[in-house]
Protein backbone atom coordinates (compact mmCIF):
# COMPACT_ATOMS: atom_id res chain seq x y z
CA UNK A 1 0.00 0.00 0.00
CA UNK A 2 2.86 2.43 0.57
CA UNK A 3 4.52 2.03 -2.43
CA UNK A 4 1.15 2.54 -4.26
CA UNK A 5 1.02 5.84 -2.24
CA UNK A 6 4.32 6.95 -3.32
CA UNK A 7 5.07 5.24 -6.54
CA UNK A 8 2.14 4.44 -8.40
CA UNK A 9 3.77 3.63 -11.75
CA UNK A 10 6.71 1.90 -10.61
CA UNK A 11 4.53 -0.08 -8.34
CA UNK A 12 2.39 -1.03 -11.32
CA UNK A 13 5.15 -1.88 -13.80
CA UNK A 14 6.84 -4.10 -10.78
CA UNK A 15 3.46 -6.26 -10.40
CA UNK A 16 2.91 -6.58 -14.11
CA UNK A 17 6.69 -8.15 -14.32
CA UNK A 18 6.06 -10.35 -11.52
CA UNK A 19 2.66 -11.34 -12.07
CA UNK A 20 1.57 -10.84 -15.15
CA UNK A 21 -1.34 -9.13 -16.99
CA UNK A 22 -3.69 -9.28 -13.91
CA UNK A 23 -3.03 -9.07 -10.79
CA UNK A 24 -4.55 -8.00 -6.87
CA UNK A 25 -3.41 -5.26 -4.84
CA UNK A 26 -4.61 -4.87 -1.60
CA UNK A 27 -5.15 -1.10 -1.01
CA UNK A 28 -6.32 -1.33 2.55
CA UNK A 29 -8.93 1.24 2.94
CA UNK A 30 -9.40 1.77 -0.77
CA UNK A 31 -10.10 -2.04 -1.27
CA UNK A 32 -9.26 -4.88 -2.97
CA UNK A 33 -7.88 -3.96 -6.78
CA UNK A 34 -7.60 -6.43 -9.52
CA UNK A 35 -5.16 -4.30 -12.40
CA UNK A 36 -6.03 -5.64 -15.73
CA UNK A 37 -3.78 -4.60 -19.02
CA UNK A 38 -4.74 -6.69 -21.40
CA UNK A 39 -6.63 -5.02 -24.30
CA UNK A 40 -9.47 -7.77 -24.60
CA UNK A 41 -10.25 -8.08 -20.96
CA UNK A 42 -10.34 -4.10 -20.56
CA UNK A 43 -13.04 -4.30 -23.53
CA UNK A 44 -15.01 -6.65 -21.22
CA UNK A 45 -14.81 -4.36 -18.66
CA UNK A 46 -15.68 -1.09 -20.68
CA UNK A 47 -18.01 -2.36 -22.15
CA UNK A 48 -19.82 -4.51 -19.50
CA UNK A 49 -23.04 -4.00 -17.76
CA UNK A 50 -22.71 -0.44 -15.61
CA UNK A 51 -24.73 -1.64 -13.24
CA UNK A 52 -22.76 -4.19 -12.34
CA UNK A 53 -19.51 -2.40 -13.19
CA UNK A 54 -19.71 0.91 -11.08
CA UNK A 55 -17.51 4.01 -11.57
CA UNK A 56 -19.84 6.45 -9.56
CA UNK A 57 -19.97 5.06 -6.72
CA UNK A 58 -16.05 4.85 -6.16
CA UNK A 59 -15.63 8.42 -7.76
CA UNK A 60 -17.43 10.03 -5.13
CA UNK A 61 -15.75 8.52 -2.12
CA UNK A 62 -13.04 10.26 -2.86
CA UNK A 63 -14.92 13.53 -4.93
CA UNK A 64 -18.29 13.75 -2.98
CA UNK A 65 -16.81 17.44 -0.96
CA UNK A 66 -16.07 18.96 -4.40
CA UNK A 67 -18.91 18.02 -6.83
CA UNK A 68 -21.66 16.23 -5.07
CA UNK A 69 -22.90 12.87 -5.53
CA UNK A 70 -25.23 13.59 -8.27
CA UNK A 71 -22.62 14.92 -10.74
CA UNK A 72 -21.77 12.77 -13.60
CA UNK A 73 -18.53 11.69 -12.32
CA UNK A 74 -20.05 10.42 -9.08
CA UNK A 75 -23.12 8.81 -9.92
CA UNK A 76 -24.29 5.30 -11.64
CA UNK A 77 -27.04 3.78 -13.66
CA UNK A 78 -30.04 6.01 -14.70
CA UNK A 79 -28.94 8.96 -13.24
CA UNK A 80 -25.55 8.82 -14.79
CA UNK A 81 -26.83 8.27 -18.36
CA UNK A 82 -29.10 10.89 -17.54
CA UNK A 83 -26.39 13.84 -16.67
CA UNK A 84 -24.29 12.32 -19.69
CA UNK A 85 -26.51 12.86 -22.37
CA UNK A 86 -27.43 16.18 -20.83
CA UNK A 87 -23.79 16.96 -20.97
CA UNK A 88 -22.33 15.65 -24.33
CA UNK A 89 -23.49 17.94 -27.39
CA UNK A 90 -22.67 20.85 -26.18
CA UNK A 91 -19.00 19.03 -26.35
CA UNK A 92 -19.80 17.57 -29.90
CA UNK A 93 -16.23 18.05 -32.05
CA UNK A 94 -17.86 20.49 -34.50
CA UNK A 95 -19.12 23.02 -31.92
CA UNK A 96 -15.69 23.15 -30.52
CA UNK A 97 -13.97 24.73 -33.21
CA UNK A 98 -15.74 28.07 -32.54
CA UNK A 99 -13.37 27.86 -29.04
CA UNK A 100 -10.42 27.34 -31.15
CA UNK A 101 -9.66 31.40 -31.79
CA UNK A 102 -9.77 32.04 -28.25
CA UNK A 103 -7.75 29.06 -26.65
CA UNK A 104 -5.25 30.52 -29.55
CA UNK A 105 -5.11 34.17 -28.06
CA UNK A 106 -5.16 32.91 -24.90
CA UNK A 107 -1.81 30.38 -25.79
CA UNK A 108 -0.14 33.42 -26.99
CA UNK A 109 -0.22 35.80 -24.25
CA UNK A 110 0.41 32.99 -21.61
CA UNK A 111 3.68 32.57 -23.99
CA UNK A 112 4.29 36.15 -24.79
CA UNK A 113 4.34 36.64 -20.87
CA UNK A 114 7.33 33.62 -20.24
CA UNK A 115 10.45 35.90 -18.94
CA UNK A 116 13.54 35.14 -21.38
CA UNK A 117 16.87 33.73 -20.85
CA UNK A 118 16.03 32.11 -17.52
CA UNK A 119 14.79 29.18 -16.23
CA UNK A 120 11.15 28.59 -14.99
CA UNK A 121 8.92 25.77 -14.56
CA UNK A 122 6.05 25.98 -17.46
CA UNK A 123 3.28 24.13 -15.07
CA UNK A 124 2.11 27.14 -13.32
CA UNK A 125 1.20 29.22 -16.27
CA UNK A 126 -0.52 25.96 -17.85
CA UNK A 127 -2.63 25.63 -14.83
CA UNK A 128 -3.52 28.83 -15.06
CA UNK A 129 -4.26 29.22 -18.46
CA UNK A 130 -6.81 26.04 -18.19
CA UNK A 131 -8.59 27.40 -15.57
CA UNK A 132 -8.66 30.61 -17.39
CA UNK A 133 -10.42 28.53 -20.52
CA UNK A 134 -12.92 26.39 -18.15
CA UNK A 135 -14.31 29.57 -16.61
CA UNK A 136 -14.33 31.90 -19.96
CA UNK A 137 -15.62 29.07 -22.51
CA UNK A 138 -17.40 26.11 -20.05
CA UNK A 139 -18.69 28.99 -17.41
CA UNK A 140 -19.12 31.66 -19.52
CA UNK A 141 -18.55 34.50 -17.07
CA UNK A 142 -18.58 37.90 -18.19
CA UNK A 143 -18.72 40.20 -15.38
CA UNK A 144 -15.04 41.10 -14.88
CA UNK A 145 -15.48 41.07 -10.74
CA UNK A 146 -16.61 37.53 -10.80
CA UNK A 147 -14.64 36.19 -13.27
CA UNK A 148 -11.57 37.53 -11.25
CA UNK A 149 -13.26 36.24 -7.99
CA UNK A 150 -13.45 32.10 -9.42
CA UNK A 151 -10.22 32.70 -11.24
CA UNK A 152 -9.18 33.17 -7.38
CA UNK A 153 -11.23 30.74 -5.44
CA UNK A 154 -11.20 27.55 -8.23
CA UNK A 155 -7.75 27.04 -7.76
CA UNK A 156 -7.30 27.52 -3.65
CA UNK A 157 -10.10 25.28 -3.32
CA UNK A 158 -8.80 22.71 -5.59
CA UNK A 159 -5.90 22.75 -3.66
CA UNK A 160 -7.77 22.28 -0.21
CA UNK A 161 -9.66 19.72 -1.61
CA UNK A 162 -6.75 17.83 -2.56
CA UNK A 163 -5.47 17.97 0.92
CA UNK A 164 -8.42 16.23 2.46
CA UNK A 165 -9.45 13.98 -0.53
CA UNK A 166 -7.92 11.19 0.15
CA UNK A 167 -7.62 11.60 3.94
CA UNK A 168 -11.55 11.93 4.40
CA UNK A 169 -10.76 12.07 8.33
CA UNK A 170 -9.76 15.33 7.52
CA UNK A 171 -12.56 16.72 5.67
CA UNK A 172 -15.13 17.38 9.08
CA UNK A 173 -14.55 21.19 10.30
CA UNK A 174 -12.32 20.61 13.19
CA UNK A 175 -12.10 24.41 13.41
CA UNK A 176 -10.09 27.55 12.96
CA UNK A 177 -6.90 26.42 10.78
CA UNK A 178 -8.31 23.06 10.06
CA UNK A 179 -8.07 21.49 5.94
CA UNK A 180 -11.99 21.17 6.73
CA UNK A 181 -12.26 24.03 8.34
CA UNK A 182 -10.37 25.96 4.90
CA UNK A 183 -12.10 23.60 2.70
CA UNK A 184 -15.61 24.35 3.78
CA UNK A 185 -15.47 28.09 3.46
CA UNK A 186 -13.64 28.32 0.17
CA UNK A 187 -16.43 25.83 -0.78
CA UNK A 188 -19.23 28.14 0.34
CA UNK A 189 -17.40 31.13 -1.39
CA UNK A 190 -17.39 29.43 -4.63
CA UNK A 191 -21.07 28.14 -4.62
CA UNK A 192 -22.39 31.44 -3.82
CA UNK A 193 -19.92 33.29 -7.03
CA UNK A 194 -21.86 30.20 -9.18
CA UNK A 195 -25.09 30.53 -7.80
CA UNK A 196 -25.23 34.42 -8.50
CA UNK A 197 -23.76 33.33 -11.86
CA UNK A 198 -26.75 31.02 -12.69
CA UNK A 199 -29.60 33.74 -11.06
CA UNK A 200 -28.24 36.50 -13.48
CA UNK A 201 -28.09 34.17 -16.76
CA UNK A 202 -31.41 32.52 -15.59
CA UNK A 203 -32.69 36.06 -14.90
CA UNK A 204 -31.81 37.49 -18.28
CA UNK A 205 -32.75 34.43 -20.58
CA UNK A 206 -31.40 32.99 -23.39
CA UNK A 207 -29.03 34.72 -25.29
CA UNK A 208 -28.15 33.66 -29.12
CA UNK A 209 -24.37 35.56 -29.24
CA UNK A 210 -23.20 33.30 -26.00
CA UNK A 211 -21.80 30.37 -27.49
CA UNK A 212 -20.22 29.06 -23.52
CA UNK A 213 -20.61 25.42 -22.83
CA UNK A 214 -22.74 26.93 -19.41
CA UNK A 215 -25.66 28.79 -22.16
CA UNK A 216 -26.49 25.14 -23.52
CA UNK A 217 -26.64 23.13 -20.22
CA UNK A 218 -29.12 26.31 -19.00
CA UNK A 219 -31.63 25.14 -21.63
CA UNK A 220 -30.84 21.76 -21.90
CA UNK A 221 -33.51 19.49 -21.13
CA UNK A 222 -33.89 15.24 -20.46
CA UNK A 223 -36.36 13.03 -22.30
CA UNK A 224 -38.90 13.62 -19.52
CA UNK A 225 -38.42 17.36 -20.56
CA UNK A 226 -36.72 18.17 -17.08
CA UNK A 227 -34.17 20.59 -17.15
CA UNK A 228 -30.78 20.18 -14.91
CA UNK A 229 -31.73 22.42 -11.75
CA UNK A 230 -29.28 25.23 -10.08
CA UNK A 231 -27.46 23.05 -7.88
CA UNK A 232 -27.19 20.15 -10.61
CA UNK A 233 -25.58 22.66 -12.95
CA UNK A 234 -23.56 23.99 -9.99
CA UNK A 235 -21.82 20.56 -9.31
CA UNK A 236 -21.26 19.87 -12.91
CA UNK A 237 -19.77 23.01 -13.35
CA UNK A 238 -17.03 22.04 -10.57
CA UNK A 239 -17.70 18.46 -12.24
CA UNK A 240 -16.14 19.95 -15.64
CA UNK A 241 -13.29 21.66 -13.77
CA UNK A 242 -12.13 18.98 -12.17
CA UNK A 243 -11.82 16.67 -14.66
CA UNK A 244 -10.26 19.49 -17.22
CA UNK A 245 -8.08 21.94 -15.29
CA UNK A 246 -5.12 19.41 -13.93
CA UNK A 247 -5.54 17.16 -16.63
CA UNK A 248 -5.14 19.11 -19.20
CA UNK A 249 -2.46 21.07 -17.36
CA UNK A 250 -0.40 18.23 -16.99
CA UNK A 251 -0.50 16.51 -20.23
CA UNK A 252 0.54 19.86 -21.63
CA UNK A 253 3.21 20.17 -18.72
CA UNK A 254 4.47 16.61 -20.33
CA UNK A 255 4.07 17.60 -23.78
CA UNK A 256 6.53 20.12 -23.42
CA UNK A 257 8.69 18.32 -21.08
CA UNK A 258 9.14 15.19 -23.37
CA UNK A 259 9.72 17.48 -26.85
CA UNK A 260 12.38 19.12 -25.39
CA UNK A 261 14.21 16.21 -24.36
CA UNK A 262 13.87 14.68 -27.95
CA UNK A 263 15.87 17.37 -30.24
CA UNK A 264 14.65 15.42 -33.54
CA UNK A 265 10.85 16.00 -32.67
CA UNK A 266 11.08 19.24 -32.00
CA UNK A 267 12.80 20.46 -34.95
CA UNK A 268 9.43 18.74 -36.93
CA UNK A 269 7.03 19.81 -34.88
CA UNK A 270 8.40 23.65 -35.09
CA UNK A 271 8.77 23.08 -39.52
CA UNK A 272 5.39 21.43 -39.37
CA UNK A 273 3.18 22.62 -36.78
CA UNK A 274 2.23 25.42 -38.49
CA UNK A 275 1.43 24.20 -42.29
CA UNK A 276 0.16 20.72 -40.78
CA UNK A 277 -1.51 19.02 -37.77
CA UNK A 278 -0.69 15.40 -38.70
CA UNK A 279 2.44 15.60 -36.97
CA UNK A 280 1.09 17.93 -34.23
CA UNK A 281 -1.76 15.33 -33.57
CA UNK A 282 0.95 12.32 -33.45
CA UNK A 283 2.98 13.88 -30.73
CA UNK A 284 -0.20 14.79 -28.62
CA UNK A 285 -1.25 11.09 -28.99
CA UNK A 286 2.11 9.68 -28.06
CA UNK A 287 2.86 11.97 -25.00
CA UNK A 288 -1.36 10.69 -23.47
CA UNK A 289 0.52 6.96 -24.34
CA UNK A 290 3.90 7.44 -22.46
CA UNK A 291 2.61 9.68 -19.87
CA UNK A 292 -0.78 9.07 -19.40
CA UNK A 293 -2.39 11.35 -17.13
CA UNK A 294 -4.60 9.15 -15.45
CA UNK A 295 -2.77 5.96 -14.98
CA UNK A 296 -5.91 3.50 -14.32
CA UNK A 297 -9.56 3.79 -14.24
CA UNK A 298 -11.74 2.20 -11.09
CA UNK A 299 -15.25 0.27 -11.55
CA UNK A 300 -16.71 -1.61 -8.38
CA UNK A 301 -18.54 -4.57 -8.53
CA UNK A 302 -22.00 -4.75 -7.38
CA UNK A 303 -22.08 -8.49 -8.28
CA UNK A 304 -19.68 -11.20 -8.95
CA UNK A 305 -17.71 -10.85 -12.20
CA UNK A 306 -15.79 -13.31 -14.39
CA UNK A 307 -12.92 -11.81 -15.55
CA UNK A 308 -11.53 -14.74 -17.80
CA UNK A 309 -11.07 -17.84 -15.63
CA UNK A 310 -11.44 -15.84 -12.45
CA UNK A 311 -14.84 -15.28 -10.71
CA UNK A 312 -14.52 -11.57 -8.76
CA UNK A 313 -16.73 -11.29 -6.04
CA UNK A 314 -18.73 -8.45 -5.55
CA UNK A 315 -17.16 -5.28 -4.02
CA UNK A 316 -13.85 -6.12 -5.65
CA UNK A 317 -12.50 -2.97 -7.77
CA UNK A 318 -11.23 -3.89 -11.06
CA UNK A 319 -8.70 -1.44 -13.09
CA UNK A 320 -7.88 -1.27 -16.53
CA UNK A 321 -4.38 0.15 -16.29
CA UNK A 322 -3.73 2.27 -18.92
CA UNK A 323 -0.40 3.29 -18.13
CA UNK A 324 0.22 -0.90 -18.77
CA UNK A 325 -1.57 -0.94 -21.82
CA UNK A 326 -0.17 1.55 -23.03
CA UNK A 327 3.51 0.08 -22.54
CA UNK A 328 2.80 -3.35 -23.89
CA UNK A 329 6.20 -4.40 -26.59
CA UNK A 330 3.43 -6.52 -28.45
CA UNK A 331 1.63 -2.69 -29.13
CA UNK A 332 3.71 -0.83 -28.99
CA UNK A 333 7.14 -1.55 -30.03
CA UNK A 334 10.23 -0.13 -28.43
CA UNK A 335 7.43 0.66 -25.99
CA UNK A 336 9.33 3.32 -23.54
CA UNK A 337 10.70 5.20 -26.29
CA UNK A 338 8.83 8.84 -27.08
CA UNK A 339 8.44 8.20 -30.99
CA UNK A 340 5.39 9.94 -32.22
CA UNK A 341 6.17 8.59 -35.58
CA UNK A 342 4.19 5.05 -34.91
CA UNK A 343 0.86 7.49 -35.22
CA UNK A 344 1.61 8.60 -38.38
CA UNK A 345 -0.64 7.51 -40.90
CA UNK A 346 -1.57 4.26 -37.92
CA UNK A 347 -4.61 4.27 -36.21
CA UNK A 348 -4.13 2.12 -32.80
CA UNK A 349 -6.57 -0.72 -32.63
CA UNK A 350 -9.19 -0.22 -30.23
CA UNK A 351 -8.48 -0.61 -26.70
CA UNK A 352 -4.93 -0.24 -26.86
CA UNK A 353 -4.98 3.57 -26.77
CA UNK A 354 -6.98 4.61 -23.36
CA UNK A 355 -6.06 7.84 -21.94
CA UNK A 356 -9.27 8.96 -21.84
CA UNK A 357 -10.97 5.92 -20.88
CA UNK A 358 -13.58 3.88 -22.15
CA UNK A 359 -17.23 2.90 -22.68
CA UNK A 360 -19.92 4.42 -21.34
CA UNK A 361 -17.71 7.00 -19.32
CA UNK A 362 -15.42 7.52 -21.96
CA UNK A 363 -13.72 11.23 -20.96
CA UNK A 364 -16.31 13.67 -22.43
CA UNK A 365 -13.91 16.40 -22.47
CA UNK A 366 -11.44 14.33 -24.83
CA UNK A 367 -12.20 16.80 -27.76
CA UNK A 368 -11.86 20.11 -25.97
CA UNK A 369 -8.65 18.86 -24.10
CA UNK A 370 -7.12 18.24 -27.75
CA UNK A 371 -8.40 21.10 -29.00
CA UNK A 372 -6.56 23.03 -26.11
CA UNK A 373 -3.88 21.03 -26.44
CA UNK A 374 -2.86 21.75 -30.07
CA UNK A 375 -3.43 25.30 -29.83
CA UNK A 376 -1.02 26.09 -26.89
CA UNK A 377 1.94 23.81 -28.10
CA UNK A 378 1.23 25.49 -31.22
CA UNK A 379 1.55 28.77 -29.23
CA UNK A 380 4.97 27.20 -27.04
CA UNK A 381 6.50 25.55 -30.52
CA UNK A 382 6.29 28.97 -32.65
CA UNK A 383 6.16 31.69 -30.31
CA UNK A 384 9.77 31.60 -28.66
CA UNK A 385 13.15 29.13 -28.75
CA UNK A 386 12.62 26.91 -26.48
CA UNK A 387 15.23 24.06 -24.35
CA UNK A 388 14.79 22.24 -21.48
CA UNK A 389 16.34 24.08 -18.25
CA UNK A 390 17.96 20.19 -17.36
CA UNK A 391 19.09 18.43 -20.58
CA UNK A 392 19.29 14.50 -20.58
CA UNK A 393 16.63 13.03 -19.03
CA UNK A 394 12.64 14.38 -18.64
CA UNK A 395 11.33 15.10 -15.37
CA UNK A 396 10.10 11.75 -13.02
CA UNK A 397 6.51 11.51 -12.48
CA UNK A 398 5.11 12.56 -9.30
CA UNK A 399 1.97 11.87 -8.29
CA UNK A 400 -0.90 14.64 -7.49
CA UNK A 401 -4.06 13.30 -6.52
CA UNK A 402 -4.96 10.91 -9.49
CA UNK A 403 -2.57 12.05 -11.46
CA UNK A 404 1.22 12.17 -12.04
CA UNK A 405 3.13 15.12 -12.92
CA UNK A 406 6.57 16.33 -14.25
CA UNK A 407 8.34 16.40 -10.57
CA UNK A 408 9.72 19.92 -11.26
CA UNK A 409 6.74 21.74 -13.22
CA UNK A 410 8.59 21.15 -16.54
CA UNK A 411 11.65 23.65 -16.10
CA UNK A 412 12.43 25.68 -19.41
CA UNK A 413 14.60 28.06 -20.98
CA UNK A 414 12.90 30.47 -23.28
CA UNK A 415 14.54 32.46 -25.86
CA UNK A 416 13.21 34.88 -28.58
CA UNK A 417 12.50 33.49 -31.31
CA UNK A 418 15.24 34.62 -34.23
CA UNK A 419 14.08 35.93 -37.44
C1 LIG B 1 -5.82 15.71 -21.26
C2 LIG B 1 -6.90 15.93 -20.56
C3 LIG B 1 -7.83 14.89 -20.02
C4 LIG B 1 -7.60 13.58 -19.72
C5 LIG B 1 -6.30 12.80 -19.87
C6 LIG B 1 -8.87 13.03 -19.24
C7 LIG B 1 -9.05 11.71 -18.86
C8 LIG B 1 -10.23 11.20 -18.38
C9 LIG B 1 -10.41 9.84 -17.93
C10 LIG B 1 -9.32 8.77 -17.93
C11 LIG B 1 -11.70 9.71 -17.52
C12 LIG B 1 -12.32 8.50 -16.86
C13 LIG B 1 -12.94 7.55 -17.85
C14 LIG B 1 -13.32 6.23 -17.22
O1 LIG B 1 -13.60 6.10 -16.02
O2 LIG B 1 -13.34 5.29 -18.01
C15 LIG B 1 -12.34 10.99 -17.72
C16 LIG B 1 -13.67 11.25 -17.43
C17 LIG B 1 -14.25 12.48 -17.55
N1 LIG B 1 -13.67 13.63 -18.08
FE1 LIG B 1 -11.78 13.80 -18.78
N2 LIG B 1 -9.82 14.02 -19.24
C18 LIG B 1 -9.23 15.17 -19.73
C19 LIG B 1 -9.85 16.40 -19.93
C20 LIG B 1 -11.16 16.66 -19.67
C21 LIG B 1 -11.82 17.92 -19.94
C22 LIG B 1 -11.17 19.14 -20.59
C23 LIG B 1 -13.11 17.81 -19.49
C24 LIG B 1 -14.24 18.80 -19.51
C25 LIG B 1 -14.07 20.08 -19.59
C26 LIG B 1 -13.27 16.46 -18.98
C27 LIG B 1 -14.43 15.93 -18.45
C28 LIG B 1 -14.61 14.63 -18.03
C29 LIG B 1 -15.85 14.14 -17.46
C30 LIG B 1 -17.12 14.93 -17.22
C31 LIG B 1 -15.64 12.78 -17.17
C32 LIG B 1 -16.64 11.80 -16.55
C33 LIG B 1 -17.36 11.00 -17.61
C34 LIG B 1 -18.35 9.99 -17.05
O3 LIG B 1 -18.14 9.51 -15.93
O4 LIG B 1 -19.32 9.69 -17.75
N3 LIG B 1 -12.07 15.80 -19.10
N4 LIG B 1 -11.44 11.88 -18.26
Amino acid sequence: MPAWVLEPLRTLRWCAQQYGEVFTLDLGPFGRFVFVCDPERIRGIFTGDSDVLRAGEPNGEVLEPIVGLRSVLTSDGVRHLRQRKLLLPPFHGKRLEQYRPWMRGAAGAMVDRWPLGQPFAVAPSLQRLTLEVIVELIFGVQDRHRRERLLDLLPRMSKAATTIMFLPALARDLGPGSPGRRFTRLREETDAVIMAELAERRHSGEDQNRSDILSLLLTARDEQGQRLTDEELRDELLTLLFAGHETTATALAWAIDLVLHHPPVQQRLVSEAAADDEYLDAVIKEVHRLRPTVPNVVRRLHEPFELGPWELPEGTVVSPAIYLAHRRSDLYPDPHAFRPERFLGAQAPSYTWLPFGGGVRRCIGAGFATLEMQEVLRAVFSRVELRAASPGRPERPKRRTVTSVPSRGTRVVAQRRAG
